[in-house]
């Protein structure tokens, strides 16, 4: 195959401040009658939800809200929305909210316009027919389902997260505003800030990346590496979040093109079966897989050390910089480095490795793990609860 040949898939995007104000001119452009908006709990008390259920109603009145969706949303949650969307009689899906109800919105389409279940369409390209229309508007700055052609669900019997990968559910429009970002709390910030610098990593060192993929993830890791400790630390401003909110996007745009690799394949396998924040599995996770993968791709790393300000001119010490950085940044922005467990450890690594292996980012990644380095890994990161 002709590696230069590279298809490259973005929705539309509204990107600024208030964007999320335009939702009722699309819903208009759309010929949306009956909208079903997707969310989570959490975010309905904020003023800027309000906000835009205010500009909704200009349009119409006739909508429904589904927002039966968890962390890790769930197999279920997916066949449940789909439910609501046709007994409604939707004909548009806006998702408000992270990764979580953006992505359930991604399943609540696909199971709507194509029956069956929701995991019949794991893996990539098995998805048939397009969904209705999908207008996103994230509320975090890091998991860039608005703008991605990957949705995670959570098969809920066997507790594993399954990666749905097809152009189909790339949404249409992503109305990208800093503003709903100013309501997140300081660990969220630090998580889906990690979560974005993790995409733009490992979507610069996949064996998938092209020239188009590498300008968007060298540009968030450097976003990230000058903004994220500030976002966290410091009262939050909307100069700073409009920043992450850019990088986010940028590192959405080259992992939806260029995959991802073993953070997240080691991280979908650990947030499935223990029920974990998505964004603090990759944070734990970062440093060991680049600790591995260095020497597959040494120039690679090299530029995006240079990204994160270190200095490159001896090639001797930038892996050690590079992994000290990561490890700064980690512990600056509030995330631990490691994770709690009791009970049975013995199943426990059995399971996280076997579903790991079979994650398809394991396949971009640029070392091919073995099983054996993939648990010795998750052995140093998971510490029996004392
Ligand atoms: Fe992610």
């Amino acid at each position: 195959m002709n590696k230069e040949l590279r298809k490259f898939v973005v929705p539309e995007i509204i990107v600024g401040e208030d964007s999320r104000l335009l939702i009722g001119r699309y819903l208009s452009h759309f010929s949306s009658k009956k909208p079903l908006i997707v969310t989570d709990q959490n975010i309905r008390e904020f003023q800027w939800f309000e906000d835009i259920l205010n500009e909704i109603e200009k349009f119409t009145n006739a909508y429904s809200i589904f927002d039966g969706v968890s962390e890790n949303p769930k197999d279920y949650e997916a066949m449940l929305g789909a439910e609501v969307f046709l007994s409604g009689d939707c004909d548009l899906i806006v998702a408000i909210g992270g990764g979580s109800p953006m992505d359930c919105a991604k399943g609540i389409a696909i199971v709507a316009t194509n029956g069956g279940h929701i995991l019949d369409y794991e893996g990539v390209d098995e998805i048939k027919l397009p969904g209705p229309p999908l207008v996103c508007i994230p509320s975090t700055a890091g998991t860039s389902a608005d703008v991605s052609q990957f949705a995670i669900i959570c098969d809920s019997n066997e507790l594993i997260k399954k990666a749905i990968i097809s152009k189909k559910v790339v949404p249409d429009l992503a109305l990208i505003d800093p503003v709903p970002l100013m309501t997140m709390d300081q660990n969220l910030v630090a998580c889906t800030g990690m979560d974005a610098l993790t995409h733009a990593i490992e979507a610069y060192v996949s064996n998938a990346q092209s020239n188009l993929t590498d300008i968007h993830a060298l540009e968030a890791i450097k976003l990230i590496n000058e903004n994220l400790e500030k976002a966290v630390k410091e009262e939050k401003d909307l100069e700073t979040m409009k920043k992450l909110m850019l990088a986010s996007l940028y590192a959405g745009i080259a992992f939806s093109n260029a995959s991802l690799g073993a953070v997240h394949g080691m991280a979908h396998s650990l947030g499935g079966l223990l029920d974990l924040p998505h964004g603090e599995c990759n944070s734990i996770l970062l440093e060991h897989v680049i600790n591995l993968n260095y020497d597959s791709v040494p120039k690679r790393y090299s530029d995006i050390s240079e990204k994160m300000g270190i200095d490159i001119k001896n090639p001797e010490t930038i892996k050690k910089n590079l992994l000290e950085r990561i490890r700064n940044l980690r512990e600056n922005v509030g995330i631990r480095s490691f994770i709690e467990i009791s009970g049975s450890k013995e199943d426990l690594f059995t399971m996280l490795v076997e579903n790991a292996l079979e994650d398809p980012c394991m396949i971009t990644n640029p070392k091919d793990l073995s099983a054996a380095e993939v648990r010795n890994i998750y052995e140093g990161i998971l510490q029996e609860k004392r």
